[in-house]
């Protein structure tokens, strides 16, 4: 039942927010990706699984345009995309957490919000000169709070936790007009209560906003995401709900066998 309500989504009329087709991704002879079929939906969220090394950064590098794949076809929102560079995809919408942390260390948690969103609005080159009437500053007082980051504001990027650090690469993709976000990894080293904390607020943002989110933590991954694609060896081996997933013998094989790192 519930396989075929996310199946007739799926295969909706309207165009998807990213469809992928034949993706391949060759690194000399290594094939990183191959044969990449996935179709998500606007305002989806699908976790993405696999083991070390199973291709799912490469993945995500391709749709963001970091590097263009070797074979096959990319669209967003019925946009082909394949080999378009990485800030014309920003620019239509597309934004990405990286899996290593990439912030400037020297400006307050506000601060860099707010250079975000101007840095995607239009006037971006006009210098920073934050004022009550600008609609960056209050943008990026909202997207502090989605966060959960309202007593972090003034506290500098660099004393972070890495914790907060994490809540706030979420915030920065957060600035502009995001249609769908690529999140590598954004639970690695959390605490219990950071968990739960990045669940709740995976969970509360906006219905229009999509995202793919590439976990190992199983109970995360299950939490935030409404579709699973698990992937091994550079493809996409099955596809379920968060339900079937956890009870395919296939996927309790890795988490429970400890064949992921
Ligand atoms: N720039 C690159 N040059 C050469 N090989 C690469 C490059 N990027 C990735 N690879 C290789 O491609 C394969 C897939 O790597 P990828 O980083 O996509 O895996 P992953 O699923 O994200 O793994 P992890 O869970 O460890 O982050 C690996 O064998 C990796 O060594
Ligand atoms: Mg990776």
């Amino acid at each position: 039942m519930a396989q075929n309500i996310a199946a007739s989504r799926l295969q909706g009329t309207g165009a998807h927010a990213l469809d992928l087709e034949g993706v391949g991704r060759q690194f000399g002879a290594l094939s990183a990706l191959s044969g990449i079929n996935m179709r998500i939906a606007a305002g989806e969220r699908r976790a993405v699984l696999g083991s070390n090394g199973a291709g799912k950064t490469t993945l995500f590098n391709t749709i963001t345009g970091d590097f263009y794949p070797t074979s096959g076809r990319i669209r967003f929102f019925g946009e082909e995309i394949t080999t378009l560079a990485a800030h014309e995809r920003i620019r239509r919408g597309l934004r990405r957490t990286y899996q290593i942390s990439q912030l400037f260390t020297n400006l307050t948690v506000r601060e860099s919000v707010y250079l975000a969103c101007r840095g995607v609005s239009r006037r971006r080159f006009s210098l920073f000169r934050p004022s009550p009437s600008d609609g960056a500053m209050a943008q990026a007082e909202s997207i502090v709070h989605a966060v959960h980051m309202d007593d972090d504001a003034d506290t500098l990027v660099g004393t972070l936790s890495h914790g907060q650090q994490r809540q706030l690469e979420i915030g920065l993709a957060l600035a502009g007009a995001p249609r769908f976000i690529l999140f590598d990894e954004p639970a690695a080293g959390l605490s219990p209560t950071e968990r739960r904390d990045l669940i709740a607020i995976l969970n509360a943002l906006p219905h229009h906003i999509g995202y793919i989110i590439i976990e190992h933590d199983l109970d995360v991954a299950l939490r935030v995401s409404e579709y699973v694609s698990m992937m091994h060896n550079g493809t996409v081996f099955t596809e379920g709900t968060p339900d079937e997933i956890e009870n395919d013998p296939a996927v309790q094989q890795i988490y429970l066998g400890g064949g992921h790192g």
